[in-house]
């Protein structure tokens, strides 16, 4: 049997609209020594467009990754208010969330634009970080593995098998999204193990090695709980992370669970 491959945690910090450039260098001066000692778990924040060049710009030296909230599939054209990959890469981002369920909802972000949003991101060499998940009808009408599975088949049908690792999956049902009320423990292993199987589906190496990470209220608090599950690889987090030592609580929580 060969080895499982390892999977290094990933904990990334959705910022949403919030923090002005001077608000974003003065937390990214609060984060850095919060976090030495750390090396097991990737770390990631995401800051609103206008912010990401100064963070880039002050983590030039660090390991902690900049991510984009989103970008447009093509690389340039009449799209007003948009940002294509190249863009991104040209600044010096690491990475783009795709798929927010909040960019769905208000933005009309399709499962049609994901799949080609995915292979522009490969392609500009940003990571992307899918994410799906149900609303809370969905799961009442025991529809979420078929919810599941639609985003996740759709959002990756145009990215190669090899490239599949490449991608990072955020489980974020929508119900546990800002409301206080996360998933239980049980429930994110469960829907993350789906997830990992449907990617398994498509190739069983790609399955060990992606990323399947878990968003939806997530804090310092609850963090060693929620994300303990053997197929969790760490958490997208919303709120708590726009405090830089609630988001180094969860990096600690991440870190202990892979030691
Ligand atoms: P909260 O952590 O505020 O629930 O948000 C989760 C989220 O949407 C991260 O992308």
């Amino acid at each position: 049997m060969p080895e499982a491959a390892p999977r290094r945690p990933l904990v990334v910090g959705n910022w949403k609209m919030h923090m002005t450039v001077a608000e974003a260098r003065s937390y990214i001066a609060e984060l850095g020594p919060l976090l030495p000692g750390h090396e097991a778990v990737e770390v990631g924040i995401c800051p609103p467009f206008t912010a990401l060049a100064a963070c880039v710009e002050e983590l030039r030296d660090s390991e902690i990754a900049v991510y984009a909230q989103t970008m447009h599939e093509g690389e340039s054209g009449g799209h007003t208010g948009e940002i294509s990959a190249p863009m991104l890469t040209e600044l010096g981002v690491d990475g783009v969330v795709l798929g927010h369920s909040e960019r769905r909802r208000d933005n009309a972000e399709t499962d049609r634009a994901l799949s080609e949003k995915l292979p522009a991101a490969l392609e500009a060499k940003l990571r992307p970080i899918l994410c799906v998940g149900e609303t809370e009808a969905e799961r009442d009408d025991g529809d979420t593995e078929r919810r599941l599975r639609h985003q996740v088949q759709e959002a990756l049908e145009s990215v190669a098998d090899e490239s599949l690792p490449d991608v990072v999956i955020a489980y974020e049902p929508i119900w546990a999204i800002g409301s206080g009320r996360s998933a239980t423990a049980e429930q994110v292993q469960e829907a993350i193990g789906f997830i990992r199987a449907l990617v398994g589906d498509r190739s069983a190496p790609a399955a060990e090695r992606v990323r399947v990470l878990y968003g939806g209220s997530v804090k310092g608090e609850n963090a060693a709980e929620l994300l303990a599950g053997p197929d969790v690889d760490g958490a997208l987090v919303g709120g708590a992370s726009l405090e830089a030592p609630e988001l180094a609580a969860i990096v600690a929580a991440a870190a202990r669970i892979s030691a």
